[in-house]
């Protein structure tokens, strides 16, 4: 894209106005990056005074160089490594600044270690955060996004793939704002689908691109064919362990297949269900150091969700912890991820550790 269609760019100032009563001053600021739908920006000042300008505060936004205004909103205000604010982008903006959507699969080697209840929850913090996030079931074997979400859709992947319905008759609206493709239950013929049929199911999958800053995809667990090519496809992998022995080897072995295959970005390693950021730590650091040693990919550690008994506890009341529990250890854990998601350069927080009593004795004993 040539630099004459942008309306912004990196570099701009801009004039920053609320209508909060606390900060009426016209602040500058300048544009730092722009990405997805979001726009980032140095902290505003009014002669050298700081407006820290909250999430949720509308504002109006004016490029000095160009004269262009627009309506926006603060998304978020970051304080470390460099203090900066992310505004939302305004849709028409967003689609002339914006790139293909950014496709995340998430994968693990075992079942069971939380890959469908992350992938829900980290989409509803993505989109809180302003992206416009699709969930593909992708675990052919035993979808379950929609029963988790008790959407009852009346179609879903099969359909596609069977021709009888297009990509849009099939997306439902989930809860936070989130769009959702079915994939349907039970249907096991499908988990070795065909090279013809995957790619048919890919062709139709692209048209997400128009509608989509991020995909996620929810794969089954192993290394079936489709779960690899799913994994292939993708911008990056979110790989799922628990901090169990099984979990951590199975991990570790879909690190190699990807090492094998060449994949080629650095996949992420998300701990879940662990008791301390110690134990978080501990773990993916080994497992990084492994992998650092046998295979030629680098791994990236994206994070950890403690164990919450909110987790199954909103799972079986089939509604998003995040949204029902916005306060829990595991909500803060994702809203963590999902940051480091957006802003990769940001370094991860290391959260308070809030567990009861009993871990924090067990982390103790284990020094
Ligand atoms: N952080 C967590 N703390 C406590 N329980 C969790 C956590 N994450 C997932 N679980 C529980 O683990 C079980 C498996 O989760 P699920 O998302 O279905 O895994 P997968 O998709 O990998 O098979 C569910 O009962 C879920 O409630
Ligand atoms: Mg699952």
């Amino acid at each position: 894209m040539q630099e004459q269609d942008f309306v912004i760019k990196p570099g701009d100032v801009i004039q920053v106005k609320t209508l909060s009563p606390l900060y009426r001053e016209e602040y500058t600021a300048e544009i730092l990056s722009i990405r997805d739908c979001t726009l980032q920006t140095s902290m505003p000042v009014h002669q050298g005074k700081l407006a820290l300008l909250g999430a949720g505060i509308p504002v109006d936004l004016l490029c000095v160089r160009n004269g262009f205004s627009f309506a926006s909103e603060v998304v978020s205000r970051v304080f470390k490594p460099n203090p900066h604010l992310i505004l939302r982008l305004p849709y028409s903006l967003c689609k002339k600044q914006r790139q293909m959507p950014r496709v995340i699969t998430v994968t693990s080697g075992k079942g069971g270690v939380g890959k469908t209840t992350f992938t829900i929850n980290l989409a509803i913090s993505l989109a809180e955060l302003g992206q416009r996030v699709f969930i593909i079931d992708a675990d052919l074997g035993t979808a379950n996004i929609d029963v988790l979400l008790n959407l009852h859709p009346k179609y879903n992947l099969t359909h596609i793939i069977n021709k009888e319905k297009e990509l849009l008759d099939i997306i439902v609206e989930g809860p936070g704002g989130i769009h959702v493709i079915p994939g349907g239950s039970g249907l096991q013929y499908l988990a070795n689908m065909e090279d013809r049929q995957f790619d048919y199911l890919i062709s139709n999958l692209q048209m997400l691109e128009q509608y989509a800053d991020i995909i996620i995809i929810d794969t089954g667990a192993g290394l079936s064919k489709n779960v690899i090519n799913f994994v292939l496809a993708a911008d990056s992998v979110i790989v799922v362990t628990t901090p169990e022995p099984h979990s951590i080897t199975d991990a570790y072995a879909i690190m190699k297949v990807l090492d094998e295959h060449k994949f080629n970005t650095s996949p992420y390693l998300l701990l879940n269900k662990v008791d301390s950021l110690k134990e978080y730590q501990d773990i993916s650091s080994k497992i990084i150091e492994v992998a650092n040693r046998f295979l030629s990919l680098k791994i990236s550690a994206l994070g950890y969700i403690l164990e919450d008994p909110v987790v199954p506890k909103a799972n079986r009341r089939l509604v998003p912890f995040f949204l029902e529990y916005p306060d829990a250890a595991a909500t803060r854990c994702v809203k963590n991820i999902a940051q480091q998601l957006l802003n990769p350069e940001k370094e991860l927080q290391p959260l308070v550790n809030n567990r009861n009593f009993f871990s924090k004795i067990k982390d103790l004993f284990n020094r």
